[in-house]
């Protein structure tokens, strides 16, 4: 297991459309372990493939108080609802934004040993879930942003 380097804008990784994993192998489980790993390493409480350079559509989740979650292929189903929020993303760091996140996301996926999964998520499970498949599809957070005021510097803020 490893700390990887976590890519920051302007890597054009980080814009790419991610590629479906198609066989969850010895490769895709260390990928997972050492996203897990560079997750914790940076505070977050998300992680995306990208983010470590590898432009796969796996994504890693630790809430807090909870286990750590891999999602392999990640399909959001269903959005609902609307907050305003504040976020930030480790692969810009030093910024806050406020943006608008549903609600509640349902999102389904394969966990690391293949099997199907669903979660439902809201408040902050579902703007992870949202900022996490985002990544996969090459979007950031600051796509969302409404304007240029909606973003802020700041010295820490919990990162995604
Ligand atoms: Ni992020």
């Amino acid at each position: 297991m490893a700390v990887l380097e976590i890519r920051k804008l302007p890597d054009p990784v980080l814009r790419r459309k991610a590629k479906r994993v198609s066989k969850i192998d010895d490769s895709i489980q260390r990928l997972i372990d050492d996203m897990i790993d560079t997750m914790r390493a940076n505070n977050g409480i998300g992680l995306a493939a990208p983010q470590v350079g590898v432009p796969l559509r796996v994504a890693v989740i630790e809430m807090p108080e909870e286990e750590p979650v891999a999602l392999i292929n990640p399909v959001v189903l269903k959005r609902e609802g609307e907050q305003l929020l504040g976020e930030a993303c480790l692969s810009f760091p030093g910024y806050h934004g406020e943006i608008k996140r549903a609600l509640t996301v349902k999102v389904k996926a394969q966990d690391r040993q293949g099997r199907e999964i669903r979660l439902k998520g809201e408040d902050l499970l579902a703007q992870v879930l949202e900022h996490e498949t985002d990544h996969l599809n090459g979007t950031l957070y600051l796509d969302h942003l409404e304007s240029p005021e909606a973003l802020h510097k700041v010295e820490a803020a919990q990162q995604t």
